[in-house]
């Protein structure tokens, strides 16, 4: 009966479709590699790129609320990168500007990064950038 029952199971998992993967999970394991999500001032060291809740909220301020906005302007820096695009000059010195994604997840479709940028764009949604004193003081080296 165990056994019956094991191998309806492993057909069924043979036949469902593997479940598509979610915009934090990809987030996770590509862009995670590189931010944060959340601005943390305990873990500054061990920063190698801006945390997504602040350059989501300084993107906001350029792109105003709409999505169709928000989402067009990550994907085309991301895809290619210029220090004259980045919302946020301090970042880049700091960090250098962002590897096109094509260089580091070359695997990443057009599908998957689109929803990875509407994900930020949710996710992110009432992130402010802080107030000056206290931005000098993260992005200071
Ligand atoms: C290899 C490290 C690395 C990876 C991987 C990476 N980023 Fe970045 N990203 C950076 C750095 C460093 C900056 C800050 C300098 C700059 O703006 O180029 C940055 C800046 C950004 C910005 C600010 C853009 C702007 O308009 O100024 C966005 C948005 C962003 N990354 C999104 C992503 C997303 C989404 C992914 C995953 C699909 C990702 N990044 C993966 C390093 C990375």
């Amino acid at each position: 009966m165990r056994v019956l029952a094991f191998s309806l199971l492993s057909m069924l998992a043979l036949a469902l479709p593997a479940a598509a993967e979610q915009p934090e999970e990809i987030f996770d394991r590509a862009c995670g590699t590189c931010h944060f999500k959340q601005r943390d001032p305990a873990r500054r060291d061990e920063m190698i790129a801006p945390p997504m809740d602040m350059m989501a909220a300084h993107l906001r301020q350029v792109t105003g609320p709409e999505r169709a906005v928000f989402v067009a302007r990550v994907l085309d820096f991301i895809k290619a990168p210029a220090e004259a695009k980045a919302v946020d000059a301090m970042a880049v010195q700091r960090f250098g500007l962002m590897p096109p994604i094509g260089d580091t997840f070359p695997e990443l479709t057009d599908g998957q990064l689109n929803a990875v940028a509407n994900w930020i764009f949710d996710r992110f949604a009432t992130a402010q950038v802080p107030p000056q004193g206290q931005q000098r003081g993260r992005m200071a080296p």
